[in-house]
């Protein structure tokens, strides 16, 4: 009898929630069950569509709605200064934050890890002690390529697709959740799958390269070794289904790595085509097991892609039937506002989101989803798009097993910098590195050359990508270091001579006349130069230069100030000179092609970089990365993927040149240049030679099959050496103009001198289709050229038939 009453005063509140009758929880007692049993959605045996259903209707409107929105746990805590260490928080701080923004809350400072757990378990035993559901939150932290509160460093999302080694990747990513789950994270913002297809934009070391495959193939490995294992205290595999212990969080939903003129967050312009075959496949690839996708900033074909409801409903939800959470970036609902102008009140944008979206709203902006209360009071929102939304959240929860492991573990020191992660940073870091070019084999160098002189402004410098913490460069070894660590270990009697040359940042050459010393006492030049990227508080300070990373967009892709003139100052020395590119994306240096005796590709490096360099260097090392991205002569002649469609290039181009004593040649593709790349996607050198033979592919198939492209590979040299198999697929003829090839597999393999092996690579019907005039996917009957090979290399070529 007592219910009625309470039915009555609290009817406002819940009035548009759907009950499932009879009831079986009181209305303010909402976390237990009126007979006295588990609720389902606290039992961890019973299904998540089952927990889903019994949760959601125990809510009000404005939990719903806190449940949407971020919060961040600098409501309660003193996030400001990464050094203080006190153990207080602030109670109405706290009640405040979890009334109105608390199913994910924003924990991705820098803080002592003492004071990290104290916030989180703070946070976290109110929502489940003192709610009244007892709904513990996701706290989200960084992990492109490292988790951002002074975990391991590794190489930058670019570095770690030039391995193209998937295992490898998926190790890297089970170490950044293995040091975050410690501590109480649960969802890391990564992989990003934007491809770099528009180098001009600050964004690209975060991407795993221009190609949709093989973004789609390590953004899987990412998302497959974050995420696959479970929670302490929590059963996999049971009758309540599958776990995962960690969210990863596929970015940025979509078409985000094109913006027009290479400026962050421009518009993207691109066709239903160019969505479905380019941006769309490498999330299809990844995310659809991700429990959680970030959607982009920018506006593509003119809808804010926030509010774009045939990618986000038609497509993710309805399309690929994706049923986890989607949250918006930060400050991006307010962009409708302030950039997209396409909404001009709060109202509008939360609206347009969460309505078109079915997302929830980051911080970083006005709360705009603070008005959904009143909009679904006023009956201009539809409630039922706000319990899809939670819906969608609740599930992500569910799988990680989180109402029953909500906390930091208290031994989470022990799984952070163990020894078996640095094995497999240095691993990644040695496979990371790109051998572009070595004239008359320079390198490998030998161990017993009398003198190296290590000149250039990257030579002594940590030079990390962005999306790292303040101060991480502290914890990485820089190339001088890493060559003297080596030379230690290896009693040699080297001697390096240092000198930096020049600034990154400068037109200064005041250092060359040292640099200029330097090569000519020494055997061997080696100049480190390149970009420069900062961490996530430097980038953002003005007056502190970097030339990559998120809001730090290029006209010009060659290298800034003096540094060319170093080079070209060293090379007049008459010294064998190696030229080492530390950057987060392609620079544009046609006459350090053409002038230096050798060139390493080593993009932005993590921890161990300046060591992995110096193994490479000397041999101890073979390397075995290949470019994620091809190296376009200037930024004049991008867009320069290999992946262009048919028609794109001349074949072959007519290209013009200027000579280095000033005569002027002319051609027409181009006048005064070339379009063919420097390096193309796919390359890369070794110290030893591979050969293939006896390439196979059936000779026809139907519509619907998948076949196998069997190859043997062997190393011809006298060391042992890795090698990626890449197979490139192009489309004869077809009924709309297809990609020149795209790369539709790819096996890295490890080959002892002299042996070989025969590799199979599974290529399956969908990747012969394309998107035909219907605005469907279809394999059209034809001949299709198989090649073994780089982008700009044929190592063997067949043909396959698709019969009719
Ligand atoms: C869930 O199932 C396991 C294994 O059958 C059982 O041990 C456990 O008690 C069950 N938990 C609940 C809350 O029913
Ligand atoms: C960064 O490193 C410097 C130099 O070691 C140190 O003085 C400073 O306290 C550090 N700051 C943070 C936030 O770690
Ligand atoms: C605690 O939080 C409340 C509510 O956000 C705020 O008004 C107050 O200033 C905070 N107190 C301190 C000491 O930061
Ligand atoms: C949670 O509730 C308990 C019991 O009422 C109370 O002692 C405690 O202070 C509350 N915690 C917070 C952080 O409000
Ligand atoms: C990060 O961790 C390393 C290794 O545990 C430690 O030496 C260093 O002081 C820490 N740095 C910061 C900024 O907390
Ligand atoms: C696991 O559950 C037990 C029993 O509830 C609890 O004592 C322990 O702290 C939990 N461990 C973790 C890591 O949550
Ligand atoms: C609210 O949305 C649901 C789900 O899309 C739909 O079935 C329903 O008709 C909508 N209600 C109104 C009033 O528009
Ligand atoms: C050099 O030797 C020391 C001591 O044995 C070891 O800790 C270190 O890892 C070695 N470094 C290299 C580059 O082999
Ligand atoms: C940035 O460049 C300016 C101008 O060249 C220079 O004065 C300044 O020292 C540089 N800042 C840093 C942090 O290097
Ligand atoms: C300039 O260099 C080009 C290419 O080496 C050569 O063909 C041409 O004769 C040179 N011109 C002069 C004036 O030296
Ligand atoms: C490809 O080869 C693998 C074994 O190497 C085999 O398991 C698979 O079934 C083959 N696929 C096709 C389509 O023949
Ligand atoms: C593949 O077919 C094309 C078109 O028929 C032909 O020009 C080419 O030589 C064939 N390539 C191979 C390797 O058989």
């Amino acid at each position: 009898m007592l219910r009625y009453p309470f039915l009555l005063l609290i009817h406002g509140v819940l009035a548009s929630s759907s009950f499932v009758e009879p009831r079986k929880f009181s209305l303010v007692s909402r976390g237990t069950n009126l007979d006295g049993s588990v609720p389902t959605y606290k039992n961890p045996n019973a299904s998540i569509e089952d927990r889903v259903t019994d949760l959601l209707p125990r809510m009000t409107v404005e939990e719903k709605v806190a449940q949407i929105i971020q919060g961040d746990i600098d409501g309660w805590m003193n996030a400001n200064n990464p050094l203080d260490n006190t153990l207080v928080f602030n109670q109405s701080g706290l009640e405040a934050m979890m009334a109105s923004k608390s199913g994910s809350i924003w924990a991705g400072y820098q803080m002592p890890y003492k004071k990290f757990v104290f916030a989180l378990t703070v946070g976290q035993r109110y929502l489940m002690e003192n709610t009244s559901l007892g709904i513990p939150a996701m706290f989200q932290s960084e992990g492109l390529h490292g988790f951002t509160n002074n975990g391991t460093t590794f190489p930058s999302p670019i570095g770690l697709a030039a391995s193209f080694n998937p295992t490898l990747l998926s190790s890297v990513a089970n170490i950044i959740a293995t040091e975050a789950e410690g501590l109480g994270l649960s969802q890391i913002f990564a992989p990003v799958l934007d491809m770099s297809r528009e180098l001009r934009w600050g964004r690209v070391e975060e991407n795993y390269g221009e190609d949709p495959f093989l973004t789609g193939e390590m953004g899987l490995a990412y998302v497959t070794g974050l995420q696959n294992g479970a929670r302490r205290n929590v059963t996999s595999g049971g009758s309540g289904g599958i776990r995962k212990r960690m969210a990863s969080t596929c970015k940025h939903f979509t078409a985000y790595g094109s913006p027009i003129n290479g400026l962050n967050l421009a518009p993207v312009v691109g066709s239903e085509r160019d969505l479905r075959t380019i941006y769309l496949p490498a999330f299809q690839r990844a995310c659809l097991e991700s429990l959680a996708i970030m959607t982009a900033y920018a506006s593509y074909d003119s809808v804010p892609m926030v509010a774009n409801k045939h990618v986000l409903t038609d497509i993710l939800r309805d399309e690929w039937q994706y049923p986890y959470w989607v949250t918006t970036d930060a400050g991006s609902v307010d962009l409708l506002i302030t950039f997209h102008k396409t909404c001009d009140t709060r109202e509008c944008a939360a609206k347009a989101v969460l309505e078109n979206g079915l997302s929830g709203e980051m911080g970083g902006g006005s709360y705009t989803y603070l008005t959904l209360p009143d909009q679904v009071a006023a009956g201009t929102v539809n409630e039922s798009l706000i319990d899809e939304t939670v819906k969608a959240m609740l599930r992500t929860k569910f799988t990680l097993g989180l109402f029953e492991s909500p906390y930091p573990y208290s031994d989470y020191l022990s799984t952070i910098r163990t020894p078996q992660s640095r094995e497999v940073l240095l691993q990644m870091e040695e496979e990371a590195i790109i051998l572009l070019q070595n004239n008359n084999n320079l390198l490998p160098l030998s161990r017993d050359i009398s003198s190296v002189a290590l000149i250039g402004p990257q030579a002594n410098r940590v030079s990390f990508g962005d999306y790292v913490f303040f101060n991480a460069s502290l914890n990485g070894i820089t190339p001088l270091a890493g060559f003297q660590e080596f030379l230690s270990n290896s009693s040699s009697s080297t001697k390096i001579n240092f000198a930096q040359g020049c600034e990154l940042w400068s037109n200064d050459q005041s250092g060359f006349d040292e640099a200029v010393g330097a090569a000519q006492a020494s055997d061997v030049a080696i100049v480190m130069v390149g970009t420069w990227s900062l961490d996530q508080t430097l980038l953002w300070t003005p007056g502190t230069n970097a030339t990559t990373g998120e809001h730090v967009d290029l006209s010009d892709l060659s290298l800034v100030g003096a540094q060319r003139a170093l080079i070209q100052a060293v090379v007049n020395t008459g010294k064998p000179t190696l030229v080492v590119f530390v950057s987060g994306k392609p620079v544009t240096e046609p006459w350090i092609k053409e002038h230096a005796n050798a060139v390493i590709q080593q993009f932005y490096p993590g921890e161990l970089g300046g060591l992995a360099l110096a193994e490479i260097i000397f041999g101890a090392v073979n390397p075995s990365g290949k470019l994620p991205v091809s190296f376009p002569q200037s930024v004049g002649t991008t867009p320069d993927f290999y992946n262009m469609l048919n028609g794109a290039r001349p074949q072959p181009p007519d290209p013009g040149t200027v000579f280095d004593n000033g005569t002027l040649k002319f051609g027409h593709e181009y006048v005064l240049g070339d379009p063919v790349p420097l390096w193309s996607f796919g390359h890369g050198l070794s110290y030893t030679t591979f050969s293939y033979s006896g390439l196979s592919v059936p000779r026809s198939i139907g519509t619907n099959d998948n076949f196998n492209v069997t190859v043997t590979v062997r190393n011809t040299g006298s060391i042992d050496g890795k090698e990626v198999v890449q197979v490139y697929l192009s489309d004869l003829v077809s009924s709309i103009v297809t990609p020149v090839q795209r790369l539709v597999g790819f096996q890295k393999v490890d080959l002892a001198a002299g042996a070989s092996e025969t590799v199979s690579i599974e290529v399956l019907s969908s990747q012969l289709a394309l998107w035909n005039l219907n605005n469907e996917w279809a394999v059209e009957p034809g001949v299709f050229s198989i090649k073994i090979g780089s982008s700009d290399q044929v190592f063997a070529q067949a043909n396959i038939t698709v019969a009719a």
